[in-house]
């Protein structure tokens, strides 16, 4: 959870933790050592309960999940013993996200009496019928690239099924529900395309949710219209290479083609997207910012590593100059536009002047906001293999350098931007101090005080008075 007037390095950005609004969100963090197993005559069969891990791809897989399982009868419950279907929808990019989920699933040992319990997810695609092995009492198992068959493989379980399968990955079909259950009432996920076609080596994604593949561009513009219809304002795209996108309708429509046109869909006054891959990222997504308001000023665009060497040993298929050559697009644009982005530490053969190259990419990119990383190894990935294994101390201490460098980058930035004002969309209220929270387009959260009685999904413009590292406090000055 964020902290209300904390802003961790890793809030702004596109990662999960960026995206979490505390006071709006529904999902209701349970484990099932807190609650007691109800008896089963007092169990609601089509009750289910959906525990997202991961990314913000997960988070909007889960909410098409949620809308699957709704549009057969099925209600959601906040409380896991309430649920006669228990779904872990899971990520397995780090180690330690995975064994997050094998924790969770070994609590249902020995109490998952009267209950589906089901792996969905990453997890799920890579483990895939190990899973009933390692624990018998779960009894579907489905990767996301399966999610297509997911009312059959419900069906199977309610006719009693006991090991339901869905692992396939060879589908060139998107996930389209007819209906998505939508849990931020402000800003609603698209995904565009699924899967990834690149091969980092030390990356689990093309192993775990397949072949890239576009959904079609009236697909999306159509989804734009309906949330536009229904009061949202705000969208983000969402594709793990999401600049990737090719409309595989006669339309033909490039990423930067389809940002225009969902910028252009009425009552749309926010358009975000990610995650980019620098090697599919062009100049003319730069324009399209520039030229479009409602295209917001941030690039979420990850480089892993500022050493050219360990690039190529990651297989990133771009090199530091070229990287920073697109950096430089991005700040040489009309608008201010902010920059934040991923990185490794500690792959595989990576030596002191590999990572003195990432502390001196920093300085060069000046990046608004990073999510830094020790390298975890991942099975099925190459890097897994590699050899000059860096120990756990040394990757523990290039994270924590890498982590003060930034530190100070961003105290520097944020110290400039006190005196100017912002438009925030305000998407959180922290009653204990009566401060409320906005994101500006350039998804910088900004706390403010006011007293008034609710402004959640209002846009404001707000002033910002002081500039901590990690965070942005202002007053509203309408
Ligand atoms: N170890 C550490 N970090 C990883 N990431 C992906 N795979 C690994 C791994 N094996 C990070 C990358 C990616 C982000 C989503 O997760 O930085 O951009
Ligand atoms: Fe993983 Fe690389 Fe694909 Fe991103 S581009 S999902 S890091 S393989």
């Amino acid at each position: 959870m964020n902290k209300p007037f904390d802003i961790s390095l890793d809030s702004l950005g596109a990662g999960k933790a960026g995206s979490n609004i505390p006071a709006v969100r529904l999902a209701a963090e349970v484990s099932p050592d807190e609650t007691r197993n109800p008896p089963a005559a007092a169990q609601d069969l089509k009750s289910f309960y959906l525990e997202t891990f991961g990314c913000q791809m997960n988070d909007h897989d889960s909410e098409k999940v949620a809308g699957v399982l709704l549009g057969r009868g099925y209600h959601a419950v906040e409380n896991p013993a309430d649920a006669h279907l228990v779904l872990y929808n899971t990520c397995s990019i780090r180690e330690k996200a995975a064994q997050k989920v094998f924790a969770r699933i070994g609590d249902w040992k020995t109490i998952s009496q009267n209950k589906v319990i089901g792996v969905l997810g990453c997890v799920a695609q890579q483990e895939g019928e190990e899973i009933f092995e390692r624990a018998p009492w779960v009894s579907l198992v489905c990767g996301s690239a399966s999610y297509r068959r997911l009312p059959e493989l419900v069906a199977q379980i309610e006719a009693g099924g006991r090991r339901v399968m869905g692992l396939s990955l060879d589908t060139d079909e998107t996930f389209e529900t007819e209906f998505t259950r939508r849990d931020n009432p402000l800003r609603a996920y698209i995904t565009i395309i699924e899967g990834c076609d690149y091969s980092c080596a030390y990356c689990v994604v093309p192993h775990t949710r397949g072949q890239e593949r576009s959904r079609t561009s009236d697909s999306v513009i159509g989804e734009a219209q309906r949330l536009a219809d229904a009061g949202y304002t705000e969208i983000q795209l969402l594709g793990q290479t999401v600049n990737s996108y090719r409309d595989p309708s006669p339309r033909g429509m490039n990423f930067t083609a389809l940002l225009r046109a969902v910028a252009a869909v009425k009552g749309i006054r926010r358009v975000r997207f990610t995650t980019s891959h620098p090697n599919d990222f062009h100049r003319e997504i730069v324009e399209a910012i520039d030229a479009t308001p409602v295209l917001c000023d941030h690039v979420h665009l990850p480089v892993q590593s500022g050493s050219t060497p360990v690039l190529r040993a990651m297989k990133r298929t771009y090199t530091r100059d070229e990287y920073l050559e697109k950096i430089s697009w991005i700040r040489s644009a009309r608008r201010p536009i902010s920059i934040t982005s991923d990185f490794i530490v500690g792959f595989p053969g990576e030596t002191e002047k590999d990572f003195e190259e990432t502390l001196t990419l920093l300085d060069e990119a000046q990046y608004d906001s990073v999510f830094a990383f020790k390298y975890s190894p991942r099975p099925n990935t190459p890097a897994m293999s590699m050899p000059d294994a860096i120990p756990e101390e040394e990757k523990s201490r290039r994270l924590a350098i890498l982590q003060d460098h930034q530190r100070e980058i961003q105290t520097q930035r944020n110290e400039k931007m006190v005196g100017q004002a912002f438009e925030v969309l305000v998407d959180a209220f922290y009653e204990r101090r009566g401060q409320w929270a906005g994101r500006t387009t350039s998804n910088r959260i900004i706390n403010f005080p006011s007293t008034a009685p609710n402004l959640l999904g209002q846009y404001l413009p707000v002033k910002i008075v002081r500039g901590g590292p990690n965070s942005l406090a202002g007053e509203y000055v309408g």
